[in-house]
């Protein structure tokens, strides 16, 4: 009823008369105006006028499920929204309900992470209210050792949405790091289950460092308010990226993955670079020249022999 309320109100320009409300959701006058205040408890402001009726003025910065599905307009994406003021990770909260059979494009988000995750085992620095941080659900029906390809594919989704809203030269480097004059702004984790020739699904896990002060992140992060020193609409920057995810995801299923592959090395800062490369330990250097048909990093030795690596870090070399 809340909710319902709270569309009415968000629709009309003017004020919305508490009569009007309660004959349209057949309610009393006193029960509009407990749900008003509970709306103002979540941080809506509504002005209440006597005889006129109520206006909203402004929504909470909040990662509200309502104000995400609002002109969200995707087909699955964030379609059902699991949304929590707190967590230790939005991944292990999405990968149990990915095991209860949660629908594809189900999302899991968070105002701020106590142990949020990186990949090869980091920790994810998620400030308060300040970033976006959370979970898809994908159920493809493909090979396991096709996914790292849907994580590059994240990428390119998350790249392309960062540069178009802020203007500011985002690149990918190898795999999924979204970076800024080499520094972090976002980043994306994979979790997979499946049997041994089929995903059973995927969890998708998407940071970005939205308006975080410079002082709340790790020395190689950024933000994008530190970048363009503005604050961003965290539910547009969030909306626009389940937008571009399913338009990619839709395409790499329908096409494959030759038109994102190509995307990819357009963006990408890894590509043509000397890099050490450093796996369980061990490091190698040489050039990355390309991107296999596997979507694994192919890099030139020293010694001039190719290398196929599909899991590891790389960085670039000064
Ligand atoms: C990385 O670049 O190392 C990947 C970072 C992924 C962070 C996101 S935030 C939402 C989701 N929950 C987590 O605990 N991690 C991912």
């Amino acid at each position: 009823m809340k909710d319902k309320i709270l569309q009415l109100i968000r629709e009309r320009k003017g004020a919305v008369s508490g009569e009007e409300i309660s004959r349209g959701l057949n309610m009393s006058r006193a029960a509009v105006w407990k749900h008003i205040q509970e709306l103002r408890k979540e941080g809506y402001l509504i002005r209440a006028t006597p005889h006129v009726g109520y206006h909203l003025e402004s929504s909470p910065d909040k990662l509200i499920p309502l104000e995400i599905k609002d002109h969200l307009n995707t087909k699955r994406f964030g379609k059902s929204i699991i949304y929590l003021e707190a967590v230790d990770s939005t991944m292990d909260i999405a990968f149990k309900l990915g095991v209860e059979g949660a629908v594809e494009g189900t999302l899991v988000c968070t105002e701020y992470q106590k142990k949020g995750k990186g990949r090869m085992g980091r920790k994810w620095v998620s400030p308060k209210g300040k970033g976006l941080y959370f979970s898809l659900i994908l159920r493809p029906q493909m090979h396991p050792a096709e996914v790292s390809k849907l994580t590059l594919m994240s990428a390119v989704a998350v790249c392309e949405v960062l540069k178009e809203l802020s203007l500011v030269e985002v690149s990918i480097k190898w795999p999924n790091d979204l970076l800024v004059k080499n520094k972090k702004i976002g980043g994306i984790l994979t979790e997979l289950s499946a049997e041994m020739d089929q995903v059973r699904f995927i969890v998708l896990g998407i940071g970005i460092n939205v308006n975080t002060p410079l002082k709340q992140l790790p020395d190689v992060g950024t933000s994008l308010y530190a970048e363009t020193k503005q604050i961003y609409q965290r539910i547009e920057v969030m909306q626009a990226i389940l937008r571009k995810l399913e338009f990619w995801y839709d395409k790499v299923i329908q096409e494959g993955f030759d038109t994102m592959f190509e995307r990819w090395k357009e963006l990408s800062s890894t590509l043509s670079k000397k890099v050490k490369f450093v796996e369980l330990n061990k490091e190698m250097h040489g050039k990355a020249i390309d991107l296999a048909e596997n979507g694994a990093l192919i890099i030139e030795d020293n010694r001039g022999v190719l290398h196929r690596k599909l899991s590891g870090d790389v960085e670039i070399s000064k």
